[in-house]
């Protein structure tokens, strides 16, 4: 019989960046742009880039391991592995199959989770509904992209904008009542899919002489369109949470918005009313990295001390899809 819990907490946060940053006057002797525009059109200064031998899944594992290292949990205990991604090592089997081979848990349930840069939000959401039912004891749940990976180094309005990284945190079970994963809310509308996509190299559009030399196999975005739907959605999903589980905004420490542009933040900021300040921005050194984003930002916040055991920490996301969430925690 499934076994319902109290709360399902965050027992471990942890993340990783390859070693190799990219800054943009680097970026800018081998495409079309400066260091100028890509600061003042999206705050990032720089971004870390993948060797060419790591994959998706390596960035996770390092990530997971550091997650497993903070939550003082061995392979075993783990029962549960969920990744989002949209840059997996490969369309099968799952990053999270090779992730649960290389950190060398049990034969666990391990499967990924396709939600572009909402994709950490629902993969949260997933694991925490699967622990509060289940017999699971400890899930890991892993933001993984090498977005590099599906750059088009010839389309200046995308390639400067994203970089790569993982970050992961582990979740367990406590019998404390209103702690932990308190709620969230997740929204799709796939009514206009090709705002962000990647056109080819799926079953609508199968690899091919053409779609390769169409440059079809890179990530696609409208940029524009994408902006105006996350500056609307990203602050008002936030504050319909709060508004959800009657938790104030100036109750919350710590706003981890998706890192995809300094101005769709500082608009957030102005529609909630809430100071800078009680926001992590580090879009400046990490770029977009999608479902990375928030739990990498999750993990410095911890480590600087910008939230603490007791604090509500509120993660809001957009992405591809269109996908977008917030999701609310409570650090034990
Ligand atoms: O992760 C979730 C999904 N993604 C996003 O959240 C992205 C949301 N969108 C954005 O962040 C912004 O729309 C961008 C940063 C992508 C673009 O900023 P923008 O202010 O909307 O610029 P734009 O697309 O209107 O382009 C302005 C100009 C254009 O030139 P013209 O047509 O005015 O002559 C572009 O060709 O800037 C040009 N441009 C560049 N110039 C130098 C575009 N990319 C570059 C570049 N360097 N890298």
């Amino acid at each position: 019989m499934p076994a319902d819990t109290a709360s399902v907490i965050v027992k471990g946060i942890g993340a990783y960046v390859p070693a190799r940053i990219v800054t943009n006057d680097e970026l800018s002797k081998t495409v079309d742009t400066s260091d100028e525009w890509i600061r003042t059109r999206s705050g990032i200064s720089e971004r870390h880039v993948a060797d060419p031998d790591q994959a998706t899944s390596d960035l996770a594992t390092q990530a997971a391991l550091a997650a497993m290292a903070d939550a003082n949990v061995s392979p075993e205990d783990i029962d549960l592995i969920i990744v989002a991604t949209m840059s997996p090592d490969m369309a099968f089997p799952s990053t999270a199959c090779l992730v649960q081979s290389k950190i060398g848990a049990g034969c666990i349930a391990a499967f990924d989770i396709t939600a572009a840069c909402s994709g950490f939000l629902y993969a949260l959401e997933t694991g925490t509904r699967m622990l509060k039912a289940g017999d699971y004891r400890h899930a890991l749940i892993i933001g993984a992209e090498k977005m590099t990976s599906l750059m088009d180094w010839d389309d200046r309005t995308t390639c400067v904008l994203f970089g790569d990284g993982a970050g992961a945190v582990v979740l367990g079970k406590s019998d404390e009542p209103g702690t932990g994963v308190i709620d969230s809310i997740l929204r799709a509308d796939g009514e206009r899919p090709s705002l962000l996509y990647m056109p080819a190299g799926g079953s609508a559009r199968p690899a091919s002489a053409e779609t390769v030399a169409n440059h079809e196999h890179f990530l696609k975005m409208n940029g524009k369109e994408i902006f105006k739907v996350a500056v609307r959605d990203m602050g008002k999903v936030a504050l319909d949470l709060l508004d959800k589980v009657g938790v104030k905004p100036e109750e919350v420490a710590c706003f981890i918005p998706h890192q995809a542009n300094i101005r769709i933040i500082e608009s957030m900021v102005a529609r909630m009313g809430v100071p800078m300040d009680k926001f992590l921005i580090n879009i400046d050194r990490f770029g977009n990295t999608s479902a990375a984003s928030i739990p990498i930002a999750l993990e410095e916040a911890r480590r600087t001390g910008k939230v603490k055991s007791g604090d509500y920490v509120l993660m809001a996301a957009f992405g591809a899809g269109l996908t977008w969430g917030a999701s609310l925690v409570k650090l034990t």
